[in-house]
């Protein structure tokens, strides 16, 4: 079976996108420094301890395992510690990725499915985001992500090498089977939070700004189902093995849920109400992020099928009773 190295296997979306790639017939290496991920979900293939600021090590899983193509998930992803440490995320996010970038050419490793995100876009009134957006990240997170993107257009002009970028929206959700699930310390991410809430695990939500210019006056975002972002994933390496060249999709359903809309529906899936208090807006958030693009769905051929709010509450709750995410 081909080889894949996955930057970030250990991690919420890297673990998913390991076990969607071994169904699909491909063997996923996970190459992680085990910061944020944890070695107990590196569940579907070999598991190689590494930074990307190390290039030997890199030099040398490339050497071992000969990957077909790299997908590259490993990267600091929480919009308020990029506001505080913006350091942090330019060397992790965009000096990491360089290194892993020309690791990959120097190996002959040309194929490369990198995770971008709609923060790359920052604040569009009124606006359908679409891929031709401009992009104007409000935040090092989203800056850092889209200096990537730059970078792996250079390469591909300079040696060749051929990308899969997604943008991702909200992923939230977890594997079905509850094999791996979303598992962030500390969580910042508000569906595990909310669940967190319900069952007693902390004593409240904070929403963070009531006084957004939405119905309700919470953010709104665009919620996608981790394992129909994986699934983008496995038809975007197979994009680039039929030669189809570089592209850039939106990963999101195109429907937007306000702060207040998926605590109504976390309620409703799991019948219990969730105890919450209203804060000050968050640093950096955006007032609203809902991705305008079918470009995945008609390209690409992606067909979400379990990216409703519901369906992603109802796996979300199923891995946050198997009590996993505590270890
Ligand atoms: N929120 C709260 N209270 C909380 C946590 C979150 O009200 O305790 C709100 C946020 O203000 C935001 C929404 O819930 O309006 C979603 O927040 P998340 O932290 O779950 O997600 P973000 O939108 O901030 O960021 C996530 C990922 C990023 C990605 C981004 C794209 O963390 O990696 O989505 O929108 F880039």
């Amino acid at each position: 079976m081909a080889n894949v190295l996955v930057t970030g296997g250990a991690g919420y979306i890297g673990s998913h996108a390991c076990k969607a790639l071994k169904a699909a017939g491909f063997t996923p290496v996970t190459y992680d420094n085990l910061v944020t991920g944890w070695q107990d979900a590196v569940k579907f293939g070999p598991f190689e301890k590494g930074d990307l600021a190390d290039r030997a090590r890199l030099d040398e899983v490339f050497a071992t395992y000969q990957p077909v193509a790299v997908m590259h998930f490993a990267a600091l992803s929480q919009v308020g510690e990029a506001m505080s440490q913006p350091g942090r995320y330019w060397a992790n996010n965009t000096g990491g990725s360089l290194n892993l970038i020309e690791a990959a050419v120097a190996a002959g490793c040309l194929d490369f499915v990198f995770s971008s995100t709609c923060a790359t876009y920052g604040e569009h009134d009124n606006v359908v985001l679409d891929e031709n957006t401009p992009q104007l990240p409000l935040n090092a997170y989203g800056a850092s992500k889209r200096a990537v993107e730059d970078i792996l257009k250079d390469f591909g002009a300079a040696y060749g090498l051929r990308s899969v970028i997604f943008r991702y929206f909200n992923v939230a959700g977890a594997d079905p089977e509850a094999e791996v699930g979303e598992f962030h310390r500390p969580e910042t991410h508000l569906v595990p939070l909310v669940l967190d809430a319900i069952d007693g695990k902390r004593d409240a939500l904070t929403i963070f700004g009531t006084d957004y210019d939405t119905p309700d006056g919470t953010c709104i975002r665009d919620y996608v189902h981790v394992c129909d972002l994986v699934d983008a994933h496995v038809l975007g390496l197979q994009w680039l093995k039929d030669g189809k060249g570089s592209q850039i999709f939106n990963l999101g359903t195109g429907s937007g849920f306000s702060v207040r809309e998926v605590m109504d529906k976390a309620e409703e899936v799991t019948g219990s109400k969730v105890p919450c208090t209203v804060g000050p807006r968050r640093a950096g958030d955006c007032t609203k992020l809902v991705s305008g693009s079918t470009r995945a769905i008609t390209d690409l051929g992606w067909n979400p099928q379990r990216s409703s709010l519901e369906m992603m509450i109802a796996d979300a709750w199923k891995w946050h009773q198997t009590g996993n995410y505590e270890a």
